[in-house]
């Protein structure tokens, strides 16, 4: 397992833009009071490579990293594709997902720090059920708000997190100003991660022993998530001796985005080769449901609905924007984050964007395959894939192809029921 994460800002292929900030108080100060400092600072490190605490290495270890990076053969056999086509298995880690790759760092720096309470936003309920794990880990208490639909979805990730002792409140949040604003205005609004994100900012401001944690949309979770491709890119060559980026094959790193951080981390520590000429493609899968990068204007926004955040520029459905609630609760963010925006802004990241059905479909596809299960988001890289396979196999290419499992999905059965089974 890597011992170091890897800082890719200085290999981005443009200035990050500036964020615009003028509200009183700012989302700067928001955010010094919210999250542990050394979270802000790892937005913007000095250092290339930046060490990973070692409590957070052993409880990443014990978790199964590196997770394997499993060969698709039955899935190529089935396909009739030259492509060779990695998954790499974050579903295996025990909270399901590679939220908790970021989950055990953030909690970690905040228990360091002396917080005691852990507050965050979850969709479907993969980076809650992340950081409720976490918290344990470090003896902290979580307080996490979820979508509404989401919870209405999924009871047993609810389950999950209570059991680890977290508090889980539906969002929008009669606990908070924000959450009941939102509630008068529609009251039977089903919540979306905008809504999630400030009912959670709001209650850790009014807290000062908690920490706010991010799952997604910041340059330090996607800094943490580098190891996915860091280890992708030592078990290719260790494991598969393959290379990456080789010329003339059109290699493919393909992840899921919501809020970009499984994309980033796989793409992250490839994106000085791409610069330098490897043949490498990058590419996001969406959701019809939140079409951003494919769909989207390129324009400033904020993350969050309570103003909490601060504008940035990206590719955005607009903060009034009401995801239709489907059962892909982590790709259902109105605003892409302003550095997976600037990657598409700048050509070196492809998109392309699946509805849930197309989604499932992959998914089952995998499943009747390879035998992995893996949740909907992550079915949507898989989607992705058999396009890029095909599209491959129709001009004699054979190349690699490495396809983000991102979460499992046992808990998602129901939605594969209701879409695939139940019509
Ligand atoms: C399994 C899974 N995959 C992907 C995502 C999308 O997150 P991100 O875009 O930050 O990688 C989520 C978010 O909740 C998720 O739970």
């Amino acid at each position: 397992m890597p011992t170091h994460w890897y800082n890719f800002l200085g290999d981005l292929p443009g200035p990050m833009p500036e964020v615009r900030d003028s509200g009183s108080p700012t989302a700067a100060e928001i955010s010094a009071q919210v999250r542990p400092r050394v979270l802000i600072e790892q937005n913007a490190p000095d250092e290339q490579w930046i060490a990973i605490p070692e409590p957070v290495v052993q409880w990443l270890r014990q978790c199964g990293r590196p997770t394997p990076l499993h060969r698709a053969h039955r899935l190529e056999k089935h396909l009739g594709t030259g492509a060779r086509i990695y998954l790499k298995r974050e579903d295996v880690l025990p909270s399901g997902s590679f939220k908790l790759n970021t989950a055990i760092a953030q909690a970690y720096y905040a228990a360091e720090e002396g917080r005691t309470t852990l507050v965050t936003e979850t969709g479907a309920g993969q980076w809650g059920m992340s950081v409720a794990l976490a918290a344990k880990m470090f003896g902290l208490r979580a307080e996490i708000f979820m979508v509404r639909c989401s919870l209405e979805q999924k009871p047993y990730r609810r389950h999950y997190m209570e059991l680890l002792g977290a508090e889980v409140r539906p969002s929008p949040s009669t606990h908070t100003a924000i959450g009941r604003k939102i509630l008068g205005e529609v009251p039977d609004h089903p919540g979306s991660l905008g809504t999630a994100i400030s009912d959670a900012i709001e209650h850790a401001l009014g807290h000062p022993s908690a920490a706010y944690l991010a799952g997604s949309g910041m340059p330090h979770v996607y800094l943490h998530q580098t190891l996915l491709g860091l280890e992708i890119a030592q078990q290719l060559k260790e494991t598969h001796g393959e290379d990456l980026g080789v010329d003339g094959r059109g290699d493919h790193l393909i992840a899921c985005s919501g809020g970009g951080s499984n994309l980033c981390g796989l793409i992250g520590p490839h994106l000085r080769a791409k610069a330098d000429g490897a043949d490498l493609r990058f590419l996001a899968a969406e959701s019809t449901a939140a079409p951003r990068l494919t769909q989207g204007v390129y324009a400033y926004g904020r993350t969050d609905l309570g103003g909490f955040t601060p504008e940035v520029l990206g590719y955005t459905m607009g903060e009034s924007f009401i995801p239709p609630p489907n059962h892909v609760g982590g790709l259902r963010n109105h605003h892409s984050s302003a550095l997976v925006s600037l990657l598409r802004r700048e050509g070196v990241l492809d998109a392309v964007a699946f509805d849930q059905r197309t989604a499932l479909e992959a998914g089952r596809l995998l499943l009747q395959t390879e035998g992995l299960l893996l949740a909907p988001e992550a079915g949507h890289a898989v989607a992705a894939a058999l396009d890029v396979a095909a599209k491959a196999d129709a001009q004699n290419l054979e190349p690699v192809i490495v396809i983000l499992a991102s979460g499992a999905g046992f808990l998602d059965l129901q939605g594969y029921d209701e879409v695939l089974l139940d019509a």
